[in-house]
C-alpha cells in the first residue's frame, strides 16, 4: 500500500485531499504547519523520518497574493524555499512528491483574442511568465522540485480554487447573496473554477497511474469569468442571477495584478490516459450542497459563539 504524508493539511486544498485519501483507504499522514514546517529542514527530515513515506504531496504555500508584492521575501521562503526543502527529503529518502502550483505562473494576458498570450489554454510546457511576486514565488517551487527529483517530482498546477474548508469566491458569493441586494463582479477575467475534492482526485490518480515525472494541470474543463460563476451561484441558491452586475477589474485596485486570462490545458491527461476534472458547471452544482453547508455552519457557529 503507498504511504501518502501531505504538508499544509490544515488548508484549504490539504483537508480535502487527507479526506480523500482516508476515504479511499489509503495510508495517509497530514500534518499541519506545527508537525510539519516546510520552511525548516529539521522538521521535515523528522517527518520524512518518522512516517516513511512513498509520496509526500506539498500543500503548504504562502498564498496571500495581494501581501506577497510586499512580502516576497517571506513568500519565497516558503513557496520555494519550503518545495525546495520537501523536495531534498524526498530524495535522501526515495520518496515521490506532488508539488502544488498556480496558473500564476504564466502571464495570463488577454490580448483581446480570448485566448490568453499563447491564443489557446496554456499548455504544461507553454513557458511561465509570472506577473507576480506570488507568481515568481510558485515558479521557483516548481523549478527547486523538479531539479530535485527529475525522475519522481510532479508539479500539479491548478487554479480559481473553492472548497468547504476555507474562504474562497464560491463562499463569499453564498454569504453575499444574503447580505447585499446586488453585487458587482468582474467579467473580464476567465479561467477554470474548480474543486479541491476534484485535485485530489486528480493527485491520487496521477501517483497511482505511476505517471511520469513532469507538469500537470488539474483544473475544471471549459471556462467562464468571475461574473458568470457569481451568476451561476445566485441561480443555485434560487436567487435572481440579474442581482450580479458586470463591472470591468479596472474598477477594482489592487497590488498584484490578476490574469485576463488563466484557462490551463490538459494534454497530459489525456497522454496519461487519466480523464480530466469535468466541466466547471457540472462539477459545481456537485459541490453545492457541501459548500452550502458550511458556510451555513459558520454563521450559524458565529451567531451562537
Ligand atoms: N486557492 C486557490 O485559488 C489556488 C489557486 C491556484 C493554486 N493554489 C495552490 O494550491 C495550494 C493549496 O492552496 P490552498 O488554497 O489550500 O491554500 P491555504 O488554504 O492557504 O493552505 C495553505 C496551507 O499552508 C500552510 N503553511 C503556510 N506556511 C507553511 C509552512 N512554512 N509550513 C507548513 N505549512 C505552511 C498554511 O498554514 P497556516 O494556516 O498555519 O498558515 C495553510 O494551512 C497552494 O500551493 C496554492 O499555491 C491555490
Amino acid at each position: 500500500m503507498t504511504r501518502w504524508l501531505v504538508a499544509g493539511a490544515s488548508g484549504m486544498l490539504g483537508t480535502d485531499l487527507v479526506a480523500a485519501l482516508a476515504s479511499r483507504g489509503e495510508a495517509v499522514t497530514g500534518l499541519d504547519r506545527a508537525g510539519l514546517d516546510v520552511t525548516d529542514a529539521a522538521s521535515v527530515t523528522d517527518a520524512i523520518t518518522r512516517h516513511r513515506p512513498d509520496v509526500v504531496v506539498n500543500c503548504a504555500a504562502w498564498t496571500a497574493v495581494d501581501d506577497a508584492e510586499t512580502s516576497e521575501e517571506q513568500a519565497l521562503a516558503v513557496n520555494a524555499g519550503g518545495a525546495a526543502t520537501v523536495a531534498a527529503g524526498c530524495a535522501a529518502a526515495g520518496a515521490r512528491m506532488v508539488q502544488i502550483s498556480t496558473d500564476y505562473v504564466f502571464a495570463g494576458e488577454d490580448p483581446g483574442r480570448f485566448g490568453g498570450d499563447a491564443g489557446r489554454p496554456y499548455a504544461e510546457d507553454d513557458i511561465p511568465a509570472p506577473r507576480t511576486a506570488y507568481g515568481r514565488t510558485k515558479l521557483a517551487g516548481e523549478r527547486a522540485v523538479l531539479d530535485w527529483l527529475p525522475g519522481s517530482g510532479y508539479v500539479v498546477r491548478t487554479a480559481w480554487l473553492y472548497g468547504a474548508h476555507g474562504g474562497n469566491f464560491v463562499r463569499t458569493m453564498i454569504k453575499l447573496e444574503d447580505q447585499r441586494p446586488a453585487v458587482d463582479v468582474v467579467d473580464d477575467q476567465h479561467g477554470q473554477p474548480t474543486w479541491t475534492a476534484d485535485v485530489a482526485g486528480q493527485i491520487i490518480a496521477l501517483v497511482h497511474a505511476a505517471a511520469p515525472p513532469g507538469i500537470y494541470h488539474a483544473t475544471s474543463s471549459e471556462q467562464t469569468t468571475w461574473f458568470g460563476l457569481a451568476r451561476e451561484i445566485f441561480g443555485l441558491l434560487g436567487a435572481d442571477p440579474a442581482r450580479v452586475r458586470p463591472v470591468p477589474s479596472s474598477t477594482l485596485s489592487r497590488p498584484a495584478p490578476r490574469p485576463a486570462y488563466s484557462v490551463l490545458g490538459h494534454g497530459a491527461w489525456a497522454r496519461l490516459g487519466v480523464p480530466p476534472i469535468g466541466e466547471w458547471r457540472t462539477r459545481l452544482h456537485r459541490a453545492f450542497p457541501e459548500l452550502l453547508a458550511a458556510q451555513r455552519a459558520d454563521v450559524a457557529g458565529a451567531q451562537t459563539g
